[in-house]
């Protein structure tokens, strides 16, 4: 069996997709172990119990309150981890960057998705730039990708999947991002199958 932490910020789309993956039998001997978030009312929080996953609530303002580090706060999210069987960490709207407190721990065991090619648009609010500069005739497509983080730097890292994704001019921003996600889930698993080294299973129909 290979075990998954999933660290989350926000709505968990992509938490979803790997937990249907899993239930589904697509993503074959996997399984989530922990889910983390660093937000409270984070919805994939929500999802990850629906589905009888434990969660972790490991928020940074107690660290900052009371005068402590970054460090600090990377390193106690490690212990928790720690608790469960981890064989890769997977980012899936991970809001924080992690140091190398956290990340030495994990080596070669840390992924993330950026809705955006590679070295495009690090950083947050990636889709609303992509769509923004296609406007401005600067782009003509983006895409999703899928990387290891080896270190602190914003949505770099060894590319593990790239997938173009195409803008057209009648989109809207919705329309792109809707289109962004699809190809997310998708590719996401795709990752994650190929890095533990699984083998996809196809879909039912
Ligand atoms: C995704 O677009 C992902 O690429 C980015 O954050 C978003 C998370 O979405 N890093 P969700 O919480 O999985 O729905």
């Amino acid at each position: 069996m290979n075990y998954l932490a999933v660290l989350v910020s926000g709505r968990g789309t992509n938490l979803q997709a790997i937990i249907d993956a899993i239930d589904e039998g697509i993503l074959p001997d996997t399984q989530v172990s922990v889910v983390v978030s660093n937000r409270k009312d984070a919805y994939a929080l929500r999802r990850a119990e629906a589905h009888g996953i434990p969660t972790i609530y490991h928020p940074l303002l107690p660290y900052k309150k009371a005068g402590r580090s970054r460090r600090e706060y990377d390193e106690d999210l490690a212990k928790k981890l720690a608790q469960y069987p981890v064989d890769l960490v997977v980012l899936a709207g991970w809001m924080h960057i992690l140091s190398s407190s956290f990340l030495r721990h994990y080596a070669n065991r840390v992924i993330n998705i950026h809705p955006a090619l590679p070295g495009a648009f690090p950083g947050t609010h990636a889709i609303e730039r992509a769509y923004e500069a296609f406007k401005r005739g600067e782009i003509d497509r983006t895409g999703v990708m899928v990387h290891y983080v080896p270190d602190e730097g914003v949505d770099c890292g060894p590319v593990i999947i790239q997938r173009e994704v195409p803008i057209y001019p009648q989109d809207s921003l919705e329309d792109l991002e809707e289109r962004i996600h699809r190809v997310e889930h998708e590719i996401y698993i795709q990752a994650i199958a190929q890095v533990l080294g699984v083998k996809l299973r196809p879909r039912r129909s």
